[in-house]
This record gives structure tokens, sequence and C-alpha cells, in this order.
């Protein structure tokens, strides 16, 4: 795998566009990602631009058009979400929604299949993004409170929907739009590059009681995508060591993982209601929403959007919302202490 120069400006005029898949684009952050990449396109005609590549040019990760396509298991929902984004989009941006179940690992490789089919082709793609975001809470509650078979197969689902999906879905993608890439002596300013964001939590790099299943999925996820990007990186290294050390070179391929806060969303609605979850935890969440103190999902949207467009991050790290480095209002960086 080669390390190369950065894609040109805005639409390379070659007919290629940029791709974003967003796993769990029907609601909450899944969705306010969606709005927050339509919204800066149609701001900036093209997403983009802080990468250097040289003393005089800069290079686009999201370029305009950009094709979206929006992943989850309510068709209504995810239309919704498609229509905001092209009205938001103002003709820059193109949609297609695919309904299915990711935790049913039956129908998995078949149904992502048909997703990554209907795209045809890495070549015609600028830089293709996946946004890995789906997830779920699984079952809450001590350790010492599982049992049954109805807990094992709860605990089964959260596994096969959290992990094996999330994992299925980086790595099909990583293929497809990778392995062409890796194949060909293609190495010019204008070769596509490829992005895998996972969506973690505090709860990935840290146990929090009456959460193990969802902490243990986070880590396991978290973990994969910090090994997808260590495989690659020595490839990565090798190609940039033709440009020379001053030439700063986008690497082809490189993923994130990215915890966008504790948000106010579905997911932590559950929370706040669940008798099963750790009290003072419960207790957080009841009072955060009450006072609106939780993170709202247009704001970690946005500070993910933009660190994507910087490219600065190291292939495989963690980010949080709250890191000190990417915040970009300081007042919201510093007011919470509690991080989940
Ligand atoms: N909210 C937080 O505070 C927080 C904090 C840290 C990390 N996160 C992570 O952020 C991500 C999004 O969380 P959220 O708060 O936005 O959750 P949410 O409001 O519950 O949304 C979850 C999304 O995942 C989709 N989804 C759920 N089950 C699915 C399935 N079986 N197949 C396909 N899609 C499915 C849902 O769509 P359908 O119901 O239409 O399928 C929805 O679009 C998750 O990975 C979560 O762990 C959230």
């Amino acid at each position: 795998m080669n390390n190369r120069a950065a894609p040109a400006l805005l639409d390379s005029g070659d007919g290629r566009t940029s791709l974003v898949i967003i796993t769990g684009a029907s609601r909450g952050i899944g969705r306010a990602i969606a709005l927050a990449i339509s919204d800066d396109v149609a701001r900036e005609g093209g997403v983009g631009v802080n990468v250097k590549t040289d003393e005089t040019s800069a290079a686009e990760l999201l370029s305009a058009p950009l094709h979206m396509v929006l992943i989850s298991r309510s068709e209504y929902l995810l239309r919704e979400t498609a229509q905001l984004v092209e009205e938001r989009g103002h003709g820059l941006i193109t949609t297609s929604c695919h309904q299915m179940d990711l935790s049913d690992l039956a129908t998995l490789d078949e149904n992502f299949k048909v997703v990554l089919e209907s795209l045809s082709g890495a070549a015609q793609y600028n830089s293709c993004w996946l946004i890995n975001n789906a997830g779920s809470l699984g079952p809450l509650g001590k350790v010492s409170i599982y049992s049954g078979a109805s807990t094992m197969k709860e605990l089964r689902q959260a596994v096969d929907f959290n992990l094996t999906s999330s994992i299925w879905i980086s790595s099909q993608f990583t293929q497809t739009f990778l392995n062409p890439l890796a194949a060909t002596d293609d190495n010019t300013p204008q070769s596509p590059f490829v992005r895998v964001v996972n969506i973690t939590s505090l709860c990935g790099i840290e146990p929090f009681s009456t959460m193990s299943i969802y902490c243990a999925a986070k880590a396991g996820r978290e973990m994969f995508h910090r090994v997808l990007a260590l495989e690659h990186s020595i490839d990565n290294t090798t190609e940039s060591q033709q440009f020379g050390s001053n030439h700063k070179q986008k690497q082809i391929f490189k993923t994130l993982n990215y915890a966008p806060g504790p948000c106010d969303t579905e997911m932590t609605d559950i929370l706040a209601d669940s008798s099963a979850l750790d009290e003072n935890l419960r207790k957080y969440f009841v009072t955060s929403k009450r006072e609106k103190s939780l993170v709202k999902v247009e704001d970690t949207a946005k500070k993910l959007v933009q660190i994507m467009k910087s490219d600065e991050f190291e292939s495989g790290t963690h980010i949080d919302y709250f890191d000190d480095n990417i915040a970009d209002d300081p007042i919201s960086a510093t007011t919470h202490d509690t991080r989940v």
C-alpha cells in the first residue's frame, strides 16, 4: 500500500466524486454527521482543504460532488435524513438509502455486498469515507446477575451487532475501496484515498459499572480499528519516503476512533430510564437531560467534520470530543467533567 500526494482541489474535473457511507444514519449522531457534512459541502462547495501538500497547494478531503450512502433499519427515517441532506447540500450531494438490520449476521454479508456493488467501483471516487456509527447499549446491569438463556441471547445479539457487524462492515469497505488502489501503480496527486471513522466512546477505554457489554464491544471495536490502521501503516511509511521529508503526504488509508461525548440521543434516554444502570450514572443522565447539559449532536458532528477535514490525526488514534487540542469551543470543552 502506498502513501501518496493528496487529491486535487475541489472537484478534480475528471468526473470523480467523494463517497461517504454512514451506518446508523436514521437518527442521533449518525444523522447529525450526515447533516454536518452536507452543511460543510454546501458552504465550501466541497469540504475541505487544510492539508498542505507543498508550499502552495492544498488538498481536498471531501470534495463536491459527493455521494452519501445512508444505512439503518428504519426506511422512513433514512429517507427523512436523505431529504435533509439533499436540501442542505444544494445539488452537490446525492444520496442512497439501504434499509438493513446490521445485527443479523446471517444476512449482513449479502446485504452489505448489495450496497458496495451499487457503488460501481473505487476508481470513480476521489475519496472514500466510512462512518461506522451504528451501535446500541446491549444488556445493562452488573455482571453478577448474568444468567439464563435469555441473557445469553441478548448478550450475543449485542456482540453480533456492536462488534462483529462493525468489524465486517469496515473490513468489506476497506477491501472494496483500498485493495484496488493497492494493486495499481497510480501514485499521482489525484490518487484517491480511503478513511474509516469508528464512532467509539469513553466506554471503549474506561470501565463503567453495569455497562460491561457496551464497554467490551466498544473496546473490541476500537482495537480492531487500531489493528486495521497498523496493518496499513507499514505501506504508508514505505512510500512516503519517495517524496522526501519536506513534502507533507496524505496517507492513502487511515482509521480514526472518535468518541462523541455524552450526547442527547435516544441512547442516553434509555440510560436515564434504566433501573439496571448504576444509580450514579443514571442520575448523571437524568440531571444532564433535565439541565440540557449533554453534548448536542450538532456540535459533536461539527467537530468530527473538522477533524476529518484537517486530516492531522494519527491513523488508529482515539480522539474525544473534549480533547483540548481539537476543541473549537473552549467553554463547552471545559464545562463537562463527566464523560461517557
Ligand atoms: N449518545 C451518546 O452519548 C454516545 C456516546 C458515546 C458514543 N456513542 C456512540 O455513537 C453511536 C450512535 O449513538 P446514538 O446516541 O446516535 O444512538 P441512537 O440515537 O440510538 O441511534 C443509533 C443508530 O443506530 C441504528 N441502529 C440501531 N440498531 C441497528 C441495527 N440493528 N441495524 C442497523 N442500524 C441500527 C439506529 O437506526 P434504526 O433504529 O433505524 O436501525 C440509529 O440510526 C453509537 O455507536 C454509540 O455507541 C453515543
